[in-house]
């Protein structure tokens, strides 16, 4: 199979290391691709959005399938435009796609399938908006309906709080037309897991559950940031409740999205709060987790890339995939000054040291090469993972390969896995 993967972050990296992996693949390109995504394919030069662009190179070198990593393409029809030549892709349509990138439309949807989530209502007008926060009262969350590269969402423990989001949302615009509209919902309370399963458009299979660290500090205090690291699996995620996700989150939703004409085929990512109630979901996404896909990905034991085309071919119902029993871990490098302006340019060494210890995977996010040196070239610059018998020996393992890297100017959480490891 030749196969193009769209995206350039540590996600990616993860991706392209498995579906290199794969005895099946017998070319690999990515655009735009990394440092680290260069020792298993070939990067070629086009931006993840220029969708024209990547369908005319699918076109040229005769591609099977399609794999985009993160959402912009998806949401910019990038799997419409695959469809419309005959190309195999493994992400939704953008109309299916609004399950991310319109939360107004996700509540619609949960709503209409009776799926478990927040209680919520959307408002246009910012009056309106402020009205019924000041009814329902604080902790209330208020969200951006559309993308907001994750900065779209107050959780408020104020009404005043409430109401200042929902001017800087509506009135000036902070994320621009994504903040026309607001969905206003009930603070929840609970552990947070990021569940993933496969879709075809009818069925749906399992692919794994992991726990993000949003914070960018330890003890998850500071600024939300895309993520700062993962573990899998969450304890507090049993199989029980992952038959629980599977029947009253996973599969209306996928009955919903066919009766409106837009069948969901990929991966959809599950935001879900384990309530007392039980679980709730709080986001979907229509493609892998980042830091979250890196530890799926060191633990996946089956190959990946028959996985993606049972989804785009509509038979995962005779489909499954295994996990390795072994924890896994990753720790984001960041650059300093990240979430907030990061400063890039400075060189990063000791790569190599760190990619030979054992048990370990070295991806790389926000990097590039210029004259064999690897720079910092973005805010998650690295993303160290690693498994072990244990979650505390792949903690030890991913963080003797972050202690193995020279880079002063970077910075990680030291307390990765903490849930778990504390309980
Ligand atoms: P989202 O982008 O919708 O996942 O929201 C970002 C983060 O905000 C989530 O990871 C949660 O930590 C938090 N959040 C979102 N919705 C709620 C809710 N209804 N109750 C409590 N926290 C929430
Ligand atoms: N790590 C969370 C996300 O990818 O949205």
């Amino acid at each position: 199979m030749r196969v193009l993967l769209v995206g350039s972050g540590g996600r990616e990296h993860a991706l392209a290391w498995a579906i290199a992996a794969s005895p099946l693949t017998e070319r690999l390109w990515c655009a735009p691709g990394n440092p680290g995504i260069a020792q298993h394919g070939e990067c070629v030069p086009i931006g993840a959005t220029d969708i024209a662009a990547l369908v005319a190179f699918a076109r040229e070198q005769a591609v099977d399938l399609v794999v985009p990593g993160p959402e912009a393409p998806l949401v910019a029809g990038l799997a419409d435009a695959c469809a419309e030549v005959g190309i195999a892709c493994f992400g939704p349509s953008a109309a299916a796609a609004r399950l991310e990138g319109s939360k107004a439309f996700m509540k619609e949807v949960c709503a209409a399938a009776g799926v478990p989530t927040a209680p919520s209502a959307t408002f246009v007008d910012p009056d309106a908006a402020k009205a019924h926060v000041r009814e329902a009262g604080a902790p209330i969350v208020v969200k951006a309906d559309g993308l907001a590269a994750g900065k779209g969402v107050v959780v408020a423990a104020t009404v005043a709080e409430a109401e200042a989001a929902i001017d800087a949302f509506m009135r000036d615009r902070i994320h621009g037309a994504a903040g026309a509209t607001v969905v206003i919902e009930a603070c929840l309370a609970g552990e947070e897991v990021s569940f993933f399963a496969l879709c075809d458009g009818r069925n749906a299979i399992p692919f794994g559950a992991a726990q993000d660290h949003k914070r960018v500090g330890e003890g998850d205090t500071g600024p939300n940031t895309g993520g700062m690291g993962a573990y899998a699996p969450p304890p507090a995620f049993t199989p029980d409740l992952e038959r629980q996700v599977m029947e009253t989150i996973v599969r209306p939703t996928l009955a919903e999205m066919a009766r409106r004409g837009a069948p969901f085929r990929g991966v959809l990512f599950c935001g879900l709060m384990l309530t007392e109630a039980g679980p709730r979901v709080l986001e979907f996404n229509v493609r892998f987790g980042d830091p979250e896909c890196q530890v799926l990905m060191l633990r996946l034991m089956s190959d990946l890339v028959p996985a993606m085309q049972a989804a785009c071919d509509g038979v995962l119902d005779r489909f499954a995939v295994r996990f390795l029993p072994d924890p896994a871990i990753v720790v984001v490098m960041a650059a300093r000054g990240y979430p907030g302006t990061p400063e890039t340019g400075s060189e990063i060494r000791g790569l190599e040291r760190a990619a030979a210890l054992p048990n370990v995977q070295v991806f790389h996010a926000g990097t590039r090469a210029e004259g064999g040196r690897i720079l910092a070239a973005g805010g998650r610059v690295l993303a160290i993972g690693a498994t072990g018998a244990t979650l505390a020996a792949a903690r030890d393992a991913a963080y003797a390969a972050v202690d193995a890297i020279d880079w002063p100017e970077g910075f990680c959480r030291r307390d990765i896995g903490w849930r778990a490891l504390s309980r």
